[in-house]
């Protein structure tokens, strides 16, 4: 037997799995439901209210937003879980045929695909970002630079335009946002290439400059990889997130009172 389908290796995998947050949530809301069950007949009986159905999930919704706080999960969780029951109960009286619900389904899994695992959503830096890296990039030769999680590519699109000499490529892991930036850089005749995958299981060694605008999360291993793979001299950029273990080279500030990029030289 391969140690990947081993059972301590199947036992670590599903630890793994049931301790990433999206999921820790939905097994509290599941849980949530199995005590609210419970408690409702003696609530029922105290307060004299009957099968009210808002009341259950408001019920359920505080279990759940308590035992997220007992578990330590992150604060932001503790709304979304009191506020999760009432909203879903709310959605289904408003009868949206299903195929609606099937359509957002895809459209979500496309653009944002993996995210409870990665940990990094979707949301675009903007042009004074742009600018800033561009600055920053060695000016006196041609260079390779990748965007490690390229969202829509408007970053690499926009690089790729400004020095046509260079190479500039975008990974991006979910399937939406890489067809987009794909059609975006035929459409425009651009230069930019764009691989879908995951930047994690890709070498950094054959690029002068790394940019990520990734999560609190995925900085460690970002760090270790880089520390790893990237070549003495080359620079591994990053948007509002620092690194805790590696002190940043360079602060800059693209814009006054927004988030910083912080580069480290390698
Ligand atoms: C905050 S967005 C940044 C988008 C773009 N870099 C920008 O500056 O506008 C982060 C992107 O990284 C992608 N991503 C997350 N983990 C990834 C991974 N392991 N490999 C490739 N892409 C990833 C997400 O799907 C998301 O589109």
């Amino acid at each position: 037997m391969s140690n990947g389908s081993s059972f301590p290796a199947i036992v670590a995998r599903s630890r793994y799995f049931v301790n990433l947050p999206a999921i820790r949530a939905l097994l509290i809301q599941f849980i949530s439901f199995f005590f609210a069950f419970i408690l409702l007949p003696t609530i029922w009986l105290l307060f004299g209210i009957r099968n009210d159905i808002i009341f259950t999930s408001l019920l359920q919704g505080v279990i759940a937003m308590s035992l997220s706080y007992w578990r330590q999960m992150a604060p932001w969780w503790r709304p979304i879980q009191f506020v999760f029951p009432c909203a879903l109960v709310l959605t289904l009286s408003l009868q949206i045929p299903a195929g609606f619900f099937l359509a957002a389904f895809v459209f979500l899994l496309g653009f944002f695909w993996t995210t409870f695992r990665t940990q990094v959503p979707f949301y675009p830096s903007n042009s004074k970002v742009w600018d800033s890296i561009e600055k920053l990039l060695p000016h006196d030769k041609q260079i390779r630079m990748i965007d490690i999680g390229s969202g829509l590519g408007s970053l690499i699109l926009t690089l790729a335009a400004r020095r046509p000499e260079s190479a500039f490529i975008g990974i991006e892991l979910a399937p939406l946002p890489w067809l987009i930036s794909r059609l975006r850089a035929a459409f425009q005749k651009s230069t930019a290439h764009f691989i879908r995958g995951d930047y994690e299981h890709r070498s950094l060694a054959g690029y002068d400059v790394v940019f990520a605008y990734l999560s609190p999360a995925a900085m460690p291993a970002l760090w270790r990889q880089a520390a790893l793979e990237m070549k003495p001299g080359t620079l591994l950029l990053s948007y509002e997130f620092s690194i805790p273990e590696a002190s940043p080279s360079l602060i800059i500030s693209p814009e006054f009172g927004g988030p910083d990029l912080y580069g480290w030289r390698m």
